[in-house]
């Protein structure tokens, strides 16, 4: 595997911490597993998340290629975009990202943060407007004698997705430490770039886990089909032999709720129940509905409680802060 070979633009603190959830656990009762977080919101890039990870092959290769400018989308609370115009403002280059304001666009959370960050930043109304914006976006830097490098939603690239097949790597010798081999391993899914990389590590590196995505939009079945074509596609670029189908992806989509970036009851009640057990705090769009899918299986006794299992914590702490009081009521479902 030609891993170790890709250049990496150092952005991340690693390894994060793997740590034993046990006041969960016993929050849970007879049912749970030893449930292990992977704190990927610790990864010290301006408040971390799994982006970080993505963006060190990601911002490597921009530079390589001698871009100027990062440029990328998402929503108005993204985290992803947040983290890539911290990434730019580490590496020198600028920033612009469009983000859309389908779920409001207060200045709180990643959204301020971008602004400290000195992005420049173009608001369009909704995820259909983005594509126009990044075009025209591209041709005036091309025009102004400008090299943009274009990132696409999530960093989900097959060179961003390396950044996971590393992971599993680093989670792997954690996991030998604690002399433990769970079974499953869940993390939040969207744009599936860090499920395509785990789904190749666990392969590579011959880990004992399957991987668990849930969904925070879209269905189970899409996004197992571009779960498998990025799978594929990041394997090719590391020379790993093995490829993978839809099967290969498993992915729950019955924790999407009313849509992406909107709050669901369930994932409102794991936000509180993780800051009161672990004092860790999930988000609302992403990692709280992934809390969510890992706690039904168990209290269906999916999960065997003689087994380990792993959360991937992978960020979005910011965008709790738009949140404000909403979080406190279990039924809200829009931020203020
Ligand atoms: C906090 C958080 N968790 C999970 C994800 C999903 O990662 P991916 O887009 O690689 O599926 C994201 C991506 O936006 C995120 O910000």
């Amino acid at each position: 595997m030609r891993l170790a070979t890709i250049p990496r633009y150092p952005l991340t603190t690693t390894p994060t911490p793997l740590t034993r959830a046990r006041n969960l656990e016993a929050a849970l009762g007879e049912v749970s597993p030893r449930i292990y977080l992977k704190r990927d919101d610790l990864t010290g890039l301006a408040f971390g998340g799994n982006k970080a990870r993505k963006l060190e092959y990601l911002v490597a290769d921009a530079l390589a290629t001698g871009s100027t400018v990062l440029v990328t989308e998402g929503a108005v609370q993204s985290n992803h975009a947040r983290m890539t115009a911290a990434a730019a403002a580490i590496a020198g280059l600028r920033a612009i990202l469009v983000l859309d304001a389908r779920n409001g666009d207060a200045l709180a959370g990643n959204f301020l943060l971008d602004r400290l960050l000195a992005a420049e930043i173009r608001v369009v109304p909704d995820k259909e407007a983005r594509e126009a914006e990044m075009q025209r976006i591209g041709d005036e830097l091309v025009a102004a004698g400008e090299q943009p490098y274009v990132i696409p939603a999530g960093g989900s690239v097959p060179l961003g997705a390396v950044g996971y097949v590393a992971m599993v790597q680093e989670l792997q010798a954690q996991l030998l430490e604690v002399s433990e081999a769970p079974g499953r391993l869940y993390c939040a899914t969207s744009s599936l770039g860090t499920q395509a990389g785990l789904t190749v590590g666990v392969r590579a590196f011959t880990a004992s886990f399957s991987v668990r995505g849930v969904a925070v939009e879209g269905s189970a079945h899409q996004l197992s089909d571009v779960g498998a074509l990025l799978a594929n596609a990041t394997a090719e670029l590391l020379g790993v032999e093995e490829r993978f189908t839809s099967r290969d992806v498993q992915v729950d989509d019955r924790f999407v709720g009313a849509g992406y970036g909107k709050a669901s009851p369930e994932g409102l009640e794991m936000i509180r129940l993780l800051a009161r057990t672990e004092a860790v705090f999930l988000d609302p769009a992403y990692t709280a509905k992934a809390m969510a899918g890992m706690i039904a299986d168990i209290q269906a006794g999916t999960i065997d409680p003689n087994e380990a299992v792993v959360f991937l914590h992978t960020g979005g702490g910011p965008s709790l802060f738009p949140w404000g009081e909403a979080l406190l009521e279990p039924t809200t479902r829009s931020p203020s």
